[in-house]
C-alpha cells in the first residue's frame, strides 16, 4: 500500500483497507495519520478508492474497485440501496452492523469511564419503520409526481415504489397519491423555486393495529380544495387508512410540517401498544419510528427501575406523549412529565384517562423552564429523572437543574451519541458517574443508534 507523508501527497487514487465505520456510516481507513472517509465501504474491505475531497486531516473518497471484499458484506435486499440515502448500511450483514454500532458508541464515549454493553438488536430488520416522510417533487417535462427519500448528500428524490424497511401497504398508499395527485392537477413541490402544491407525504403507521394516518403537507392554502378531494379519495380507497389530514407549511424551510394540521377524514391519531398500554400517536407528536425496538427500551428501563427502586418519584422530561411516564406508572409512586409540544401533552392526557392511570402529572412547558419553576416552588426531590431530549441534547442549564432536582439516578435516553457524550462529560464534571450505557438498535441498516445511559448522582 502507498505511504502518505503530507496532505499534498495524497494521490487522487489509492488502495486502502477499511478499519471500521464512522459515526455517519462511512468506512474509515488510515494512512500515515490521514483519515479517509469512504462511502459504501465495509470494515475489512481492501479497495481502490478515488479521493473526492482533501481536507487538512482527512479526505473523502469513493470505492472504484473492491480488491478483497469484507467477509461481512452481503447483498442488499432493496434494489434501490445504492441510490437511496435512507439505508446506508444495508450491504453489511446485520449482526456485524450492530457490532460496528457498538464501536461507534465506544468511539463517541472515549474519555468517559463507563461500560458500554452489547447492542440490543431490533426485533425486526425489515418493515420496522412506522413513520414515513417522503418529500415530493415532479418531473420536469411530464410533470409526473415523484415521492421518496433523498439520494445521499443531496435533495434529489429517489422515486421509491417499494421500500422493504416499511410496511408494504404504505408503498401502495403512496403510489395511489402519486397517481391521484396528477389526476386532480396537484403539482409536486419545487424546493429551489419554493413553488408547487404538495411538499411531503407523511404516514404514521401502527404496528399494533396496522392502521395508518396520512398527512399531506401543502405549500399554500390556494390548493386546499383540490387536496381535500385527494384526502377523501385516500380515505375511501384504503380500509387501513384510519385518518387523512392536511398540514399547511408555506415557509421556505427544511422543517417538514407547518404548525397546523386539519383532519379531513377519519381519526386524528393511530394507536400503538407499549408495555401493554395503548397509546395514541398524532400527526405532529413524537413517537419512536420502530415500535418493537422502542418497546424493548421501555421494558428495559421499567425492569431496571423496578429492580432498584420501590415506589419511586419519577420525572419524565422531554416526554413526548409521556411514553416513559405512562409505562412506568405501574411501578412509580408518581410520575411528573414535562413536554413542550401541546398536541403531545393533549394526547398524553387522553391516554392517561383511557388507561385509568391516576398517578401521572402532565406539564406542557419547556423542560428547562419547568425545572426552574419546580425548584422555586415545590422543589420536589425526584428519585429518578428521565432525560430523553432531541438530537441536540440538553442545555447545561437544564442539566444543572436536573441535578438539583434528582436524588438518585438520571436515566438519559439519547439518539445522538456525540451530544450524549458531551452531556455525560458535563455531568461527570459536576460529580456524577456513568454506571453503564446500553445501546439499542432502533434503526437497522442506518448509522443511527439509540442509547440508554444510567447515571449515578454521587
Ligand atoms: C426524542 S423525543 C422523546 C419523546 C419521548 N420520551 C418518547 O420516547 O416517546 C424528544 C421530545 O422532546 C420534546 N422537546 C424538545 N425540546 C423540548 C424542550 N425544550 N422542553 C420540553 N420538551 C422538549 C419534543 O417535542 C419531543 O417530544
Amino acid at each position: 500500500m502507498q505511504q502518505i507523508a503530507h496532505k499534498k501527497d495524497i494521490p487522487s487514487e489509492l488502495t486502502v483497507k477499511i478499519e471500521k465505520l464512522s459515526n455517519l456510516g462511512y468506512g474509515i481507513a488510515r494512512l500515515d495519520g490521514y483519515v479517509f472517509f469512504v462511502e459504501n465501504a465495509c470494515p475489512g474491505d481492501i479497495a481502490e478508492i478515488r479521493v473526492t475531497k482533501k481536507n487538512k486531516n482527512y479526505a473523502n473518497g469513493v470505492i472504484t474497485k473492491i480488491l478483497e471484499p469484507s467477509p461481512y458484506r452481503c447483498e442488499p435486499f432493496c434494489p434501490m440501496q445504492k441510490v437511496c440515502g435512507a439505508c446506508q448500511l444495508q450491504f453489511i450483514d446485520y449482526d456485524f452492523q450492530i457490532k460496528q454500532k457498538k464501536e461507534i458508541v465506544i468511539d463517541a464515549m472515549r474519555g468517559i469511564n463507563t461500560k458500554i454493553k452489547d447492542v440490543i438488536p431490533s426485533p425486526k430488520i425489515k418493515e420496522y419503520r412506522r413513520k414515513i416522510q417522503y418529500p415530493v417533487s415532479e418531473t420536469k417535462d411530464s410533470k409526473r409526481i415523484l415521492a421518496g427519500y433523498y439520494k445521499t448528500n443531496s435533495h434529489e428524490i429517489v422515486n421509491i415504489k417499494y421500500c422493504p424497511i416499511q410496511p408494504h401497504y404504505v408503498d401502495e398508499i403512496i403510489d395511489f397519491i402519486r397517481n391521484a395527485a396528477k389526476e386532480y392537477n396537484i403539482s409536486g413541490y419545487n424546493e429551489k423555486k419554493h413553488s408547487g402544491d404538495l411538499r411531503h407525504i407523511v404516514v404514521r403507521s401502527s404496528e399494533y393495529s396496522d392502521k395508518n394516518l396520512v398527512i399531506l403537507v401543502i405549500n399554500s392554502v390556494k390548493v386546499l380544495g383540490k387536496v381535500k378531494i385527494l384526502a377523501n379519495a385516500i380515505y375511501e380507497n384504503f380500509e387501513n387508512v384510519s385518518g387523512v389530514g392536511i398540514n399547511l407549511n408555506p415557509l421556505k424551510t427544511n422543517l417538514i410540517m407547518g404548525e397546523k394540521t386539519e383532519i379531513i377524514a377519519g381519526e386524528s391519531y393511530i394507536e400503538e401498544k407499549l408495555c401493554d398500554k395503548i397509546f395514541k400517536v398524532g400527526a405532529e407528536t413524537f413517537f419512536q419510528v420502530n415500535p418493537s425496538s422502542a418497546d424493548n427500551i421501555f421494558e428495559y428501563v421499567k425492569k431496571y427501575i423496578s429492580e432498584n427502586f420501590e415506589n419511586p418519584l419519577i420525572l419524565d422530561a422531554y416526554a413526548g406523549i409521556t411514553a416513559f411516564g405512562i409505562c412506568l406508572s405501574d411501578i412509580a409512586k408518581k410520575v411528573v412529565s414535562v413536554e413542550e409540544n401541546k398536541a403531545s401533552v393533549d394526547l398524553a392526557s387522553k391516554i392517561i384517562k383511557e388507561n385509568g392511570i391516576k398517578n401521572v402529572e402532565l406539564h406542557n412547558m419547556d423542560a428547562g423552564k419547568f425545572f426552574e419553576k419546580e425548584l422555586n416552588t415545590k422543589g420536589r426531590n425526584f428519585d429518578i429523572t428521565i432525560l430523553d431530549p432531541p438530537r441536540k441534547g440538553c442545555s447545561q442549564e437544564s442539566l444543572d437543574y436536573a441535578l438539583k432536582l434528582t436524588k438518585n439516578k438520571i436515566i438519559y435516553v439519547s439518539c445522538n451519541p456525540s451530544t450524549l457524550a458531551r452531556d455525560l462529560k458535563y455531568l461527570i464534571n459536576k460529580g456524577c458517574s456513568v454506571n453503564y450505557i446500553q445501546p439499542f438498535d432502533m434503526f437497522p441498516h442506518t448509522y443511527h443508534i439509540e442509547n440508554v445511559a444510567i447515571i449515578n448522582i454521587n
